[in-house]
């Protein structure tokens, strides 16, 4: 990490310093503001739409601005009454208004965020905690087009992964496209931090599956890939969203999938004698076994007082049919007692809804995929993210439960590597948690509004980060971009500081941070697209 050096600092500071006062001036009157914005864009759009009817303000209508900001926005955490609002929220219908607003944006100096699926981990698609924004939200932008003779789709950002599923499974049942498990995910912002889901370990992640993009530049331009050039196109798929410009939609590559899939869940305790055994044996083989096999383990609290213990489930996807699983399975992780009942065969979308989690003993139809919702429901979140490299050793294991098991109510999700996320170099496309990583870990704490003392659920979510340190990735510990974590590090207040990026730059990009700076100080060298962990510009 030797090649940025501390020199940029102190102008970072001052151009921070600059745009603050700025800020603070000019948002004491965000309604007339607001109008000059609206009107500014009736300038600069040649589209015949009401314009007033797409902008939501506390101003206009305080109940309906909270509603469209609640909307989609997916870690309630950041929308206690405490959290900042933004000044408003625009619903941009057409292309051009995306652009114009870019124009105008600047031209006002307002502040911009744009949200997609609004899942971002620390809400900072919604919630600026460093300026007053006003939000672009893609909503409304959801097309997906379907080719299956050029074995592609292009995506609109506002469309969730479950619609782009469902609408793929409509013309086909033997493609797919790798992207995240959960069907609510916003296609704009997930793809640009790499974007993982069941059939990685086969074909990648689906930022390795990007053809081509369409891209509103800082400059209120509309690019595809050949205008954007080469290193814009390499920068947004996985170096995160909101530092390159705004996704309009992606083309993807679409993949193929047998028509029978294999699902199954196991689960076992910690009291029953095999549960390290196996728990060890998944560390050695999981990221080894065929790459038609995802198999990831889901930590969970179980019992009552007397019996409290973690289960561990043992969630599994294959692609195909249940005997060739059976043989997989015995032959490279017997120690699991995986049966022919455990097996469930299924196509390809029923497969998303069980991974989704939705009931499979009265699933409903795969039109819920349309809907948008998370299974998970209203939650108050945090979470962060390891990567390990070789198993954890049972006496780690041990401590690592006992943590776990002073908490009410903790959730932690191992997910496999190998495979295809072996072969991709790690300077491909930003994201570098490729050859030598075994598998991710995910710790995630969440309650709910009843919860009197959410500080303490946060503290004991550090605290089981710092037990691991031993046991994960170090120098850098790495941590995936799409779980975002401002403890890491974040571009906060007149404190920010360069090398601080570089820390948090570093867990989540390796190396390729410092090509993503020089490509931000190439398009962007005035920092238009910035948030709390948005890559900085060299100045
Ligand atoms: C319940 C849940 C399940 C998840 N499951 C998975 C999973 O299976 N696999 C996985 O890889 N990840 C998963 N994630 C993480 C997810 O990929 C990220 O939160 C991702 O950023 C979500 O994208 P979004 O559009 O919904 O979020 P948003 O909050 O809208 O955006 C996230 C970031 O991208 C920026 N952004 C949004 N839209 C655009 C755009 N059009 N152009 C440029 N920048 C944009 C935002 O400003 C923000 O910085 C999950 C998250 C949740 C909450
Ligand atoms: C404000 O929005 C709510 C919906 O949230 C609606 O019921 C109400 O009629 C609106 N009020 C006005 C004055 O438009
Ligand atoms: C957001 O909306 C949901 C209902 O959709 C509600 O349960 C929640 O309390 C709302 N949050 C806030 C902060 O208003
Ligand atoms: C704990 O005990 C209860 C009743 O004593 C039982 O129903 C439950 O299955 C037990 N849980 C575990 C995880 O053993």
């Amino acid at each position: 990490m030797g090649v940025l050096k501390s020199a940029p600092v102190i102008s970072y500071i001052s151009f921070l310093a600059l745009y603050f006062s700025f800020y603070t001036v000019a948002l004491t009157s965000s309604n007339s503001l607001q109008d000059d914005f609206i009107n500014c864009l009736h300038q600069n759009t040649n589209v015949d739409f009401p314009l007033e009817k797409a902008f939501f303000s506390p101003e206009r209508n305080a109940s309906m601005f909270i509603e469209v900001l609640n909307l989609t926005a997916q870690n309630q955490r950041y929308l206690t009454k405490s959290m900042p609002k933004p000044g408003f929220i625009f619903k941009p219908v057409h292309e051009t208004h995306v652009q114009a607003s870019i124009i105008c944006s600047k031209k006002l100096g307002i502040h911009l965020r744009v949200r997609s699926g609004g899942h971002d981990y620390e809400g900072v698609s919604y919630v600026s905690q460093i300026e007053i924004p006003f939000i672009i939200d893609l909503s409304k932008l959801r097309q997906i087009n379907v080719d299956i003779e050029d074995n592609s789709v292009w995506v609109e950002a506002g469309a969730t992964t479950g619609e782009l599923y469902y609408r793929i499974s409509e013309k086909s049942k033997t493609h797919g496209c790798p992207a995240g498990i959960y069907p609510s995910l916003g296609i704009g912002g997930h793809i640009t931090g790499g974007a993982y889901g069941s059939l990685m370990r086969k074909y990648g992640l689906a930022a390795d599956n990007v053809l081509d993009a369409k891209l509103v530049d800082v400059n209120g331009k509309l690019l595809d890939r050949t205008a954007m050039g080469e290193d814009t196109f390499w920068a947004i798929r996985g170096g995160a969203g909101g530092s390159f410009g705004i996704i309009l939609s992606w083309k993807i590559k679409l993949v193929p999938v047998p028509k029978t899939l294999t699902v199954f869940t196991v689960t076992k305790t910690l009291d029953q004698d095999a549960g390290f055994k196996i728990l060890s044996k998944w560390q050695q083989v999981a990221d080894k076994l065929v790459e038609e096999l995802f198999l990831r383990v889901f930590f969970t609290i179980a019992g009552n007082n007397e019996n409290r213990t973690v289960a561990m489930s043992y969630i599994g996807q294959f692609l195909g049919e249940k005997g060739n699983l059976m043989e997989v399975m015995s032959k490279g992780f017997p120690e699991l007692g995986l049966t022919l009942e455990d097996c469930i065969e299924m196509n390809w979308i029923e497969s998303i809804m069980y991974s989704s989690g939705f009931s499979t003993t009265t699933p409903p139809p795969p039109e819920v995929l349309l809907q948008a919702k998370s299974p998970l429901g209203e939650v108050y979140f945090k979470a962060k993210s390891d990567f390990a490299k070789e198993p954890i050793p049972v006496l780690g294991l041990k401590g690592m439960i006992k943590k776990i098991l002073e908490e009410e109510a903790a959730v932690m999700i191992w997910t496999p590597y190998g495979g295809m996320m072996d072969k991709i170099p790690e300077s491909e496309i930003p994201f570098p948690h490729r050859s030598g990583t075994s598998f991710m870990i995910q710790y995630y704490r969440s309650w709910s509004d009843t919860e009197k003392r959410p500080d303490m659920r946060i503290k004991w979510i550090r605290e089981l980060y710092n037990y691991m340190t031993p046991y994960v990735s170090s120098n850098p510990r790495q941590a995936y971009v799409n779980y975002r974590d401002l403890d890491l590090g974040q571009n906060n207040n007149l404190k920010t500081s360069f090398n601080q990026a570089q820390v948090w730059g570093a867990k989540y990009f390796k190396d390729n941070f410092n090509r993503l700076v020089k490509i931000k100080t190439k398009v962007d060298p005035e920092n238009f697209f910035r948030h709390e962990q948005s890559i900085p510009p060299l100045y």
